[in-house]
């Protein structure tokens, strides 16, 4: 290809308005009562972010030949989660972040009650959007709807998020800090992943597990750099403030190995990645990128 990097980003922009789309239409607008929630779920759910959970489900199914139509309420799901559990992150009780995505956090907007709500109805929803969709089969569906619930429940997301404050102040040695990444963001990147390849069932288990292995490295690679970023900062309209988990001293990876090691972590799990994706051939061109956009990200 003459412009991988041009090509990619072309494909990620279409993956982006296709599954804003999608999420505009499944949620409720801000006239349908009751308002202020409906505002407050949209306000969360729509508002800038990368999208990057929804290009993992299109990139993985394009790699095994899903039906693009049977990949929007998997996206649109794992988005939804995703925006529910910041939401839930940021508030006073958990990391008490006053801004997300460059403007005020959910509860900074709309007091914390219905910050509280509003995360609690777009994790229903993100269920609803899959239980409700044409496609895929509904036995498919099932499937999914089982493996979200495991990736954002207690041995999954939010089992990781109740490590990590658990684990606040504390002295970890690097399996834990892995143990705790791999589940409170792991869990469902890995899930978008494997997500993405079951919109193509019947699905050989073969393929099945070596796309589970990748979302499982990109998973950890994902948080080791998102805990870098908070060493090195980030550019001003994240609207991160630099080094907030760190000084906060929560358990990030370069506090516990250092930031020589934790880069050369990060490499290495973005060598296992591609040599997972090796049998795909270029079919996972795209699953290949977003892996190396996702680790090298500047934001
Ligand atoms: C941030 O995720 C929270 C973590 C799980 C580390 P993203 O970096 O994907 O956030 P958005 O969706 O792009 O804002
Ligand atoms: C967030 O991790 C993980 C989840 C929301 C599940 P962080 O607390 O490190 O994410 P940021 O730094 O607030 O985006
Ligand atoms: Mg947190
Ligand atoms: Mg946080
Ligand atoms: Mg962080």
């Amino acid at each position: 290809m003459a412009d991988p990097e041009g090509a990619l980003e072309a494909r990620l922009g279409a993956y982006r308005e296709r599954v804003e789309a999608a999420l505009d239409r499944l949620l409720p607008t801000a006239r349908i009562h009751p308002a202020p929630l409906h505002e407050a779920m949209r306000y969360a759910a729509l508002g800038g972010g990368k999208r990057l959970r929804p290009a993992l489900v299109y990139a993985a199914g394009e790699a095994v030949g899903a039906p693009a139509g049977a990949l929007d309420a998997p996206a649109c799901a794992v988005e939804l989660i995703h925006a529910y559990s910041l939401v839930h992150d940021d508030l006073p009780a958990m990391d008490d972040d006053d801004l997300r995505r460059g403007r005020p956090t959910c509860h900074r907007a709309f007091g914390e009650a219905l910050a509280i709500l509003a995360g609690d109805a777009l994790h229903a929803l993100a269920f609803q959007a899959l239980a409700a969709a044409a496609a895929p089969e509904p036995a498919v569906r099932l499937r999914m709807v089982e493996l979200l619930a495991r990736a954002a429940g207690s041995r999954g997301m939010a089992g990781g998020q109740a490590l990590d404050l658990a684990a606040t102040g504390r002295t970890l040695d690097v399996a834990q800090v892995e143990d705790i990444h791999i589940h409170k963001t792991g869990a469902l990147i890995r899930a978008s992943v494997v997500l993405g390849a079951l919109a193509a069932s019947p699905v050989p288990d073969e393929l099945l597990e070596r796309l589970d292995h990748f979302g499982k490295v990109i998973g950890l690679a994902f948080q080791i750099r998102d805990d870098l970023l908070d060493v090195e900062g980030r550019p001003d309209e994240t609207g991160k403030r630099s080094g907030q988990d760190r000084a906060r001293d929560k358990p990030t990876y370069p506090a516990v190995v250092g930031l020589e090691a934790a880069r050369e972590r990060l490499d290495d799990l973005v060598s296992e990645a591609l040599a997972t994706l090796e049998p795909l051939g270029p079919a996972a061109e795209t699953l290949r990128g977003l892996a190396l956009r996702l680790a090298y990200r500047r934001a």
